[in-house]
Parts: structure tokens; sequence; C-alpha cells
């Protein structure tokens, strides 16, 4: 494998150490430097257009943060034409080129980093850890799959052949592609899936969510200050009208999206519901993501991951812990100290340094978990409840649920609520088959110093991402290849060796010397 990939000369970006004093402090400046965020508008050819204003709400305290114009479905066809006539001149440039202009848009996000981590914190309530790991994913997904396209891209590949015959494999972007992004990582995901379509030689249309429209035009100008030609890349911000609208265009040569299962689903359906060309649908979705602990597990450990992937990101990632999976035995000691670590936790305003837990997205999300933590205690199954801040924004406090069996876990609870369901010696074999039979497989937790116990899950569960004796979020970009199968995706792995791949063609040319 080449070194500058895999090898110890590829480096991800350091980002900023919160233990060191002086880092924070010139961060926290930065941060405050930053008095006005700008408006949001769809972006065609670079253009500002027209559409319906609203205001954008920071979920912290209701308050407006910034106007976005959304688009409405004729502005995104009108985007995805755009993109077509931009795509030959794009796939034409060199790949080190295009690639460059991603390693121009890293150094540029890390130089602008006080805006954009005070928009990650101001409009999808990350906190200050949170904000800057998502910075460093961003960064690094743009090296990485800058690195990725200048080795497979830049020239052809020279196959083997009989003598007289040379064998070349070409790879070229697709024609125009739709990345369409969720709010949870409104920088790093929707950034990663549109620098990964561009490099391989794709045009773009972008939508992220309604919920994150200024950190995504933030992020596409900072694509073009780079070197992106604005005819390559265009924004489309808006809801599922804009997005249906793209999805059903006749032009779409490939679809990105990182969502729910539900939206996946029906892309899909209308992707092949379409006639002509039958167009790609790369697919990150949902997760019922568990983690099984026995009783040779050491239990402060135990406990520190369990919170980590549980509540922080007040459990808004896809990768967070939903289902624990403990063993009887250690159950109650396990349980006791989790609910300690847990009760440590801060929750409020995530601009503030020591907050460990902001708010939910929105108000739509926190009436979802409510309504659930609500049907939970009715049927006296919450074991544990935080309390909620009240800052006038969308706070959703830590809950922990009893369940009685893996299967009861039906839906993805995209917040804080962690359920729990406790199985006997020698009962883990139908614990495996009742956590594969929910279809997903996202990420997985396995907490056992038994190395039989550890592979057996392993082995059984194809889970894309299985984690042992340690938390279950934060993959890193280039170590960690991100992704799953069944319900919850389509692969390839975002920050993987493969991923670039998908959004490309591949041409053999066979050559009679
Ligand atoms: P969502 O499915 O509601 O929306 C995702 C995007 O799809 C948004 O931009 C939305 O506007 C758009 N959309 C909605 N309907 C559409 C349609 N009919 N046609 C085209 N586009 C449409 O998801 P969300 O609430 O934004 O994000 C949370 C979900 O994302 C969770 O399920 C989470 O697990 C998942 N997620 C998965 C990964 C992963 O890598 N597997 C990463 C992050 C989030
Ligand atoms: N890639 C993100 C994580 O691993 C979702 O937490």
């Amino acid at each position: 494998l080449p070194a500058d990939l895999y090898g110890p000369s590829r480096k991800n970006s350091a980002g900023t150490e919160l233990g060191h004093e002086a880092s924070l402090d010139a961060l926290v400046k930065d941060i405050a430097a930053t008095k006005n965020f700008p408006d949001a508008a769809p972006l065609i050819d670079g253009k500002p257009q027209a559409g319906i204003a609203r205001d954008v709400r920071s979920p912290i305290d209701n308050k407006p943060i910034g106007k976005a114009i959304e688009a409405d479905a004729a502005t995104a066809e009108r985007a995805l034409l755009a993109a077509k006539v931009g795509f030959r001149a794009w796939s034409e440039t060199p790949a080190r080129i295009r690639a460059a202009a991603l390693r121009k848009a890293a150094d540029i996000m890390e130089t602008r980093r006080g805006l954009l981590i005070a928009l990650l914190q101001s409009e999808a309530g990350k906190t200050i850890d949170d904000a800057i790991s998502e910075l460093r994913e961003t960064v690094d997904f743009c090296r990485y799959y800058a690195a990725q396209a200048e080795e497979h891209f830049a020239a052809p590949t020279v196959l083997p052949g009989p003598t007289g015959e040379e064998n070349r494999l070409i790879l070229r972007g697709r024609g125009a592609f739709v990345c369409i992004a969720p709010w949870n990582f409104p920088l790093a995901i929707f950034t990663g899936q549109v620098v990964a379509a561009l490099v391989a030689g794709n045009s773009v249309v972008a939508k992220p969510a309604p919920q994150t429209p200024i950190i995504a035009t933030v992020a596409i100008k900072i694509l073009h200050e780079a070197g992106v030609p604005v005819t390559a890349l265009h924004l489309v911000p808006g809801g599922t009208e804009a997005g249906a609208a793209l999805v059903a265009h006749k032009d779409v040569a490939g679809v990105a999206f990182t969502g729910s299962t539900a939206t996946a689903r029906g892309i899909n359906r209308a992707l092949s519901a379409k006639d002509g060309p039958i167009v790609p649908l790369i697919a990150e979705t949902g997760g019922l993501n568990a983690m099984i602990v026995d009783a040779t597990a050491l239990p402060e450990q135990v406990a520190d991951d369990v919170v980590m992937s549980a509540f922080r990101s007040a459990g808004q990632r896809c990768s967070a812990l939903r289902l624990l999976v403990v063993q009887e035995d250690v159950a109650d000691k396990m349980l006791e100290m989790i609910e300690g670590a847990t009760k440590e936790l801060k929750l409020g305003d995530p601009r503030r340094l020591d907050t460990h837990i902001g708010p939910v997205i929105d108000t739509a999300a926190k009436q979802r978990l409510d309504t659930h933590v609500a049907a939970m205690r009715q049927q006296g199954r919450v074991a544990w409840a935080g309390q909620a801040a009240d800052l006038g924004g969308t706070f959703v406090a830590p809950h922990i649920v009893r369940l009685d069996r893996v299967t009861d876990l039906t839906a993805e609870h995209f917040g804080p609520v962690l359920h729990v369901v406790r199985w006997k010696a020698g009962e883990l074999d139908k614990v495996i088959d009742a956590i594969d039979a929910s279809g997903y497989g996202l990420t997985l937790g396995v907490h056992s110093r038994i190395e039989a116990t550890v592979e057996r899950v392993a082995q059984r569960l194809s889970t894309g991402n299985v984690y042992v004796n340690r938390n279950i979020i934060g993959a890193v970009v280039g170590v960690q290849p991100f992704g799953g199968h069944g319900l919850s995706g389509t692969g390839p792995k975002a920050g993987g060796p493969h991923y670039l791949m998908r959004f490309a063609t591949e041409q053999t040319v066979t050559i009679n010397t």
C-alpha cells in the first residue's frame, strides 16, 4: 500500500488539544472573534438564487442566528442542469489539480476555525470538543480523499496483457452527482460527501439538511475559494421538496445520501422508478447499535465507554450506543457505575467550556424523544432520568431505560436515551442472534477479556464497525473507515480506501500494439 495513504507519513489533523491552556485560549479568542454569521442561499454557478427566506434558529435558545433562502424544486432542477454543464471541464481537470483544491480547502478551514466552530455550536448545538473533532474530521476527509485521488485517478493503471496488447484501467467521474447530508455532522459529512464526489471527477449539487444551511454555505464558499470552479459545485439549501426534485431529475449520475434509513428507502424507490440509466445510490443510514458486556469486563472502563458512547453529542451520532446488553451477574454493579458517571454530566449551553451535553437539534427531535421517554415511563421502564437544561432551546436529559429483550428495541431513538437489557451466562448466542435480527449493522461494542467471546461476536455479526473494550464512537478517517450494512447502509465506508471508487466509472482500454 502506498506509504502516503497508510504509512507513518500520512497524518490526521492535530486539531486543538483542549488540555493545553495556550491552545485553548487561542481557540476561544478565534471563536469569540466571530460576531455574525453569513446568510445561506442556493448557489448556482456561484450566484445566489431567490427563494423562500426563513430564520435559522439556534437549538440552544431558539434565537435566530441568520437567514436561509431555501430552494424549491425548480431551483434544484436548474442547479442540476448547471452541474451537468459544469461536469465536462471539471472531469477533464487533472486529478492532481482537483486534489490540490481539496488540500487548499482543508488549509482554509483550519484558518477559519473560529467561524466554523462557532457555527457548529450555534447552528448545530455542538459542544467545543465535538466541534473540534468535527472540524478535524472534515479536514482529514479533504486530505485523505485528495491523496486517494492522486493515487488512483491521476494516471491509468496499466494491467498485464498478452504480448502485443496493452491494457489500461481508467477511473473517471460519472457526471452530475447529488449529495444529500444530515444535520448531525453538518460540516464533516456534508463536506466529506461533496469532496469525494468532486475529487473523483464529478460535478456536484449539494443539499444540506434544512436545520444546518449556514455552515453548508460557508463550506461551499471555501471550496470555491480553494479552486473548485463554481460551475462544478452548486448548493441547494432546502428540505424534502428540493431533495426529491434532485433525485428525480433525469440527468442525475449518482446520489450520495447520509440520513435515516426511511429516507434512503424513499430515494432508492425514486431512483428505480425512473426510466433511463440505473443510477447508483451510496446510502449511509441509521443503526440500533449495541454493546455486549460480559462478566469479565472492567466495570470502570465499561462505565466510561457506555456514557461516552450513549450520551456524547447528546446521543445524536449514528454510531451512538442505543442498547447495552450486560451479563446479569455484573449488571447491578455496572448500572450503578453508569448512573454515577451519567450524573456527573453537565447539560447546558454548548458554548460553555464545561458543558458535556448540548441540545438536540430541533423541536421535532425533542418531541419524538419526549414521546418515547413518556411511553417508557408509563410502562415503568425508566431506570434513571437526568434534568434537562432550561434555556429556551431543545434540551433532552439523558435517560436510562430497562427493556426485557434485545428485540424490544425496534426503532432508532436519536438522542440521549440508553436502553439496557440483561443476559444470563450461556445465552451469548441468543443475544448475538437477536442483535443480528434487527437487520441493522452500523456499530457494535464488545467488552470482554475472553478472546474467544470477542472473536465469536465479531465473526457472527457483520456489523460495519466493531469496537472491542472501548467506546463505539468517533471513527478516525483513514484509520477506522466508517459505515454499515443492511438497514445501516450500502457501503462503501467513508474515510476508507474504497470510498472514491463508487463515485467513479471504470473504463478498460485495450490497445493492440
Ligand atoms: P433524514 O433522513 O431526515 O434527512 C437526511 C437528508 O435527506 C436531509 O438533507 C433531508 O432534507 C433529506 N431528505 C429528506 N427527504 C428526502 C427526499 N424525499 N428526497 C431527498 N432528500 C430528502 O435524516 P436526519 O434526521 O437529517 O439525520 C439523522 C439520521 O441520519 C439518523 O438516522 C442517523 O443514524 C443517520 N446518519 C447516518 C450516518 C452514517 O454514516 N451511517 C451518519 C450520520 C447520520
Ligand atoms: N463517524 C462518526 C462516528 O464514528 C459518525 O462517531
